[in-house]
């Protein structure tokens, strides 16, 4: 039974990075087109979600009129989501990077519902370019992009699951760069939500280039892409 008041789905934001590839300080702090990365993030995911929490790195405050709550994260950032999800008691997660600062609105809406089947789902994108393995600095082995898709954020976990499946991580030594890795490490499905190229993460001042470029289009309400939803 369901407690009154209790949040039944958190958005947990790891946000404690210090930005060491971008070179512009903790980088969920750096503005695109006046508004952080951090600002931004959290405004795509509260209108879906009963509470949202950030991990921020330590000596650092929410900026004011961001609607979340705020705790210290850790030294990696499997260590923030380890930390974000002691943090809450709502039964169904959302883990989503600050440096992913723009979230087309349908996207949550399908991780949402994926999640019930296994507990477990990621939204990834299908690659589009070429992929090979690098000999040296020459072409090697070309890899067949059929069936490979690259890993973003959101993604959408019960909260028992991911807890369990970082403390395993941890009692092992396991390192992972996401979560949903965590989980299909011990056997756990994960279901694959089809993402978006404009869920990029920000990590070097090109990638900051191309999100002060998107700001128009993603701050004027999406409107500009044909047979997308407004
Ligand atoms: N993150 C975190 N705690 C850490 C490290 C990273 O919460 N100790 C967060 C970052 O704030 C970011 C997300 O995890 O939102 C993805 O990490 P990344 O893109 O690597 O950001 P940074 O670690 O800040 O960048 P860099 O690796 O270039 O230093
Ligand atoms: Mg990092």
């Amino acid at each position: 039974m369901s407690v009154p008041n209790s949040p039944r789905t958190a958005a947990l934001i790891p946000a404690a990075g210090s930005g060491t590839r971008l070179g512009r300080g903790p980088k969920a702090f750096v503005e695109v087109a006046g508004r952080s990365l951090l600002a931004r993030s959290v405004a795509a995911l509260s209108p879906f979600v009963d509470e949202v929490v950030v991990a921020l790195p330590a000596g650092m405050d929410l900026p004011a009129g961001v609607p979340a709550r705020a705790i210290v994260g850790g030294e990696t950032r499997q260590g923030s989501v380890r930390r974000l999800l002691e943090a809450t008691e709502a039964g169904t997660v959302l883990i989503h990077d600050a440096a992913r600062p723009f979230v087309p609105p349908p996207v949550i809406l399908a991780l949402l519902g994926a999640i019930p089947a296994t507990g477990a789902a990621t939204v990834a994108l299908p690659v589009a370019d070429t992929l090979v393995r690098a000999e040296g600095q020459n072409w090697g082995e070309l890899v067949p992009r059929e069936g490979l898709w690259a890993v973003q954020t959101p993604q959408g976990f019960r909260r028992e699951l991911l807890l369990q499946a970082h403390a395993r991580a941890e009692a092992e030594q396991y390192a992972a760069t996401d979560d949903a890795g965590l989980l299909a490490r011990l056997g756990v499905p994960v279901r694959l939500v089809p993402g978006d190229a404009r869920l990029f993460k920000v990590t070097t001042p090109g990638d900051l280039a191309l999100a002060e470029a998107l700001t128009g289009h993603v701050d004027g309400g999406w409107l500009t892409v044909e047979g997308e939803k407004k």
